[in-house]
């Protein structure tokens, strides 16, 4: 009973898609890769290159360094999670931010950017056993993944979930900002031209607004224990 499949669980922002990833993988021995933490940590770099900011976006100036750019997952050992690393630097923490939030969706929707990453994601996935949550792991990076999840709740959900992770985080930010957020991203997510968010024809729908951390875990880990029989 060695059997390996890929998982893709996409959704919109703030579903608690990585949460669940994270348990998947733990509890499979998969690798778990949250694709949006290299999204987010290109976006950090244009930010602090001034390549992007709220009214502009430099694309040619961060296109130029593309290539130069080290994205790359570093195993914590005191979380036993993978912290996001840019040009060596841990950035896990600065990626998180409401302000990156606010520029991800603009730097994501750049060809050249996807293609990037998405070559990186493939070759992570090669080997199977592995958990990707983003916006187009079942439609683009892995169409052939054995179970594929698109995961939604409620906009307000999603907005107050994410309001008190960045509080205990200890970061100043209001709820209506965020919940601006979390609707904005949705309609830039879902309607660029490059790999918009959309679920995939089979990908299984779970709504997670009524369900809890742990009856959604076991909700998922019933239908990866179908697919493994
Ligand atoms: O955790 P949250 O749901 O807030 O978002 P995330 O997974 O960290 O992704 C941040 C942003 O990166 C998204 O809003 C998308 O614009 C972009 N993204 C993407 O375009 N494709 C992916 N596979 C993952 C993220």
């Amino acid at each position: 009973m060695n059997k390996k499949i890929t998982i893709a669980i996409d959704g919109f922002s703030s579903t608690g898609k990585s949460t669940v990833a994270k348990e998947l993988a733990k509890e499979l021995g998969y690798i778990y890769v949250d694709s949006g933490a290299m999204y987010r940590a290109i976006t950090l770099f244009a930010m602090q290159e001034g390549f992007v900011g709220t009214r502009f976006f430099e694309v040619e100036s961060l296109l130029e360094k593309l290539e130069a750019i080290l994205v790359s997952f570093q195993l914590n050992p005191l979380t036993s999670n993978a912290d996001m690393y840019l040009n060596g630097i841990n950035v896990e923490n600065e990626i998180r931010t409401l302000e990156v939030s606010n520029l991800v969706s603009t730097v994501a929707a750049n060809s050249d950017v996807r293609k990037k990453l998405v070559a990186m994601q493939k070759e992570m996935g090669m080997h199977k056993g592995v958990v990707m949550d983003g916006r187009d792991i079942g439609t683009v990076v892995f169409k052939d993944a054995e179970l594929k999840i698109f995961m939604n709740a409620s906009a307000d959900t999603r907005a107050e979930r994410r309001y008190k992770e960045l509080r205990n985080k200890g970061e100043e930010v209001s709820y209506q900002d965020i919940l601006k957020n979390v609707v904005d991203r949705d309609f830039m997510d879902t309607t660029r031209d490059d790999s918009p968010l959309v679920k995939a024809v089979d990908a299984i729908e779970i709504d997670n607004s009524n369900l809890s951390r742990k009856e959604q875990f076991e909700m998922i880990l019933k239908l990866v224990q179908e697919k493994l029989i």
